[in-house]
């Protein structure tokens, strides 16, 4: 078994679905933050990464990519069910995200979600090198950091949340509440996107585990220490505004500006398909607008990208019925022949088309309802690399944390999401363009190489970790 001294443990391996016939594989850019983020670190530098190829069944052995052993994890049907639909997705989901919808609390869930992580552990214990560093992601493994302690004492251990981490009283409601905070507090360094959060942590260790907490360090019965904190994620600066400068971007951009109306305003939201996102109440709000006159759809249209996800779970099957209802019915009332109020587009888009997209908006439009970080809101930001354009953003996203200059926006007030949607399609080009300069020098300033270099370094003082991944240059170069 060949072993890394740096193996990543997220529940999706970022590969294709298509391996080609010559056993080549490509990284299958998943539509979700987490795997855009960490692709963009582990291009080029040697590790494993343990997590579930899709699909059901047994997974065959897979190719490297490049420096990255991937380590596949296999579900069975049951297991995906009680797993990633059941508990990871219909009860921590929606309960870690102000539980805007219900979760659910299946008793028969648990024993799945904690053979599922126990599988991952066995592999992550299997892969890492003595004293490697292991980096534990998100709220699908949150048992993952106590088991693999128990296996490989010897390791370092991270782990972080991508997702908020709930306040005390919502937390509280889990039926297996000690177990997950115990789990997760198995890591030396536990992450996550907001301080809140680790506040929020401190706070139930104390109450649950009769810990010492502070919202940078838990002193633990054993007397351990756990180390807490906010590390904002990023996005691959670089990345985009390579993109930008493609020709194919460029005229894409334009061919979808002249298709859309070369006069128009254009209003652009891109989600994944999820109740999270706050998609209904934005179409409320536009839809509103329409009525009252304040947009007509001569001089304005709106863009909604929604990608399929999590197809099975029945609150996303609700959710897509009635948005396509919603659109379907603010284009009948008031779209015109060759003239839709909305264009919905509920499909995956490659990068380039991604980048041409956020080229064409005046108006980007991100108003999750709570999220823990919104990297759509980021890359909006480095597609504008004249400083035009407005971003309209959720006070409930981590990013708004960062992205001061957005038009800021409460997404439940309906009334104060159609002043702002106003304020930022009639906003004065000079302040737009301060504004946008501002978060632009911010996301460059703090991008992903700096998110995964300021955790390593924290969880390794030594910094050996953090020297170990490429720098820009040596990114752009590698992709040739
Ligand atoms: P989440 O992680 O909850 O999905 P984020 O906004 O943090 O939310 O990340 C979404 C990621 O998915 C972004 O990198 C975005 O570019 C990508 N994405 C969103 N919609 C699409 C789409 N239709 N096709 C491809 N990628 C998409
Ligand atoms: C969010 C989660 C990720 C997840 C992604 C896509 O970003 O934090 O862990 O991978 O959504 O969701 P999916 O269920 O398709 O993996």
């Amino acid at each position: 078994m060949r072993q890394s001294s740096l193996v990543v443990v997220a529940n999706r391996l970022p590969l294709d679905d298509n391996v080609a016939p010559d056993g080549a594989c490509e990284w299958r850019r998943s539509p979700g933050g987490l795997a855009g983020a960490l692709h963009a670190i582990l291009e080029g530098t040697p590790a494993t990464w343990v997590g579930w190829g899709g699909g059901v069944g047994p997974t065959l052995s897979l190719p490297d990519i490049g420096t990255l052993r991937l380590r596949p994890v296999p579900l069975t049907e049951d297991e995906l069910r009680g797993y990633y639909e059941g508990f990871a997705n219909s009860t921590l989901w929606p309960l870690y995200h102000d539980a805007v919808e219900q979760p659910v609390f299946d008793r028969g869930w648990w024993e799945t979600y904690r053979t599922v992580n126990r599988r991952f552990a066995e592999a992550a214990a299997e892969v890492a090198e003595p004293g490697a560093a292991v980096w534990i992601q998100d709220y699908h493994l949150q048992l993952v950091p106590q088991m693999l302690r128990e296996l490989r004492p010897d390791v370092l251990i991270g782990f972080f949340m991508h997702v908020p981490f709930p306040p005390p009283e919502l937390f509280m409601q889990l039926p297996r509440r000690l177990e997950l905070l115990g789990g997760m507090l198995g890591a030396d360094l536990v992450g996550f996107q907001r301080p809140q959060a680790a506040h929020n942590v401190a706070q139930l260790a104390s109450k649950l585990l009769g810990a010492r907490g502070a919202d940078d360090a838990i002193l633990m019965t054993d007397g351990r220490v756990v180390r807490t904190g906010a590390f904002p994620v990023s996005i691959d600066v670089t990345e985009m505004e390579a993109l930008n400068a493609r020709s194919y971007v460029v005229n894409q951009a334009r061919q979808l500006r002249h298709d859309l109306g070369p006069h128009k305003k254009v209003l652009l939201s891109v989600d994944r398909l999820d109740y999270t996102k706050g998609i209904e109440h934005r179409l409320t709000a536009y839809s509103e607008l329409l009525r009252d006159g304040h947009v007509k759809v001569r001089d304005t249209v709106m863009v909604q990208v929604a990608v399929p996800s999590r197809e099975r779970v029945e609150s996303y099957r609700g959710l897509k019925d009635r948005i396509e209802r919603e659109v379907g019915r603010i284009n009948g009332e008031y779209g015109r022949v060759g003239e839709p109020a909305i264009h919905y587009l509920n499909q995956p888009f490659d990068r380039a088309d991604l980048a041409a997209l956020y080229q064409t908006a005046d108006v980007m439009v991100v108003t999750p309802l709570r999220d823990g970080m919104n990297l759509v809101a980021k890359e909006y930001v480095a597609a504008r690399a004249d400083d035009t354009g407005a971003l309209v953003l959720s006070e409930f996203a981590g990013a708004a944390n960062e992205l001061e200059d957005a038009f800021q926006v409460n997404p439940h007030d309906v009334d104060g999401l159609k002043d702002t949607l106003l304020q930022a399609l009639d906003a004065d080009p000079a302040d737009l363009s301060r504004r946008m300069s501002a978060m632009r020098a911010h996301i460059t300033e703090n991008d992903i190489h700096a998110w995964a270099r300021a955790y390593l370094t924290a969880l390794d003082h030594t910094g050996q970790l953090a020297r170990r991944l490429p720098r820009q240059r040596e990114v752009l170069v590698n992709r040739g």
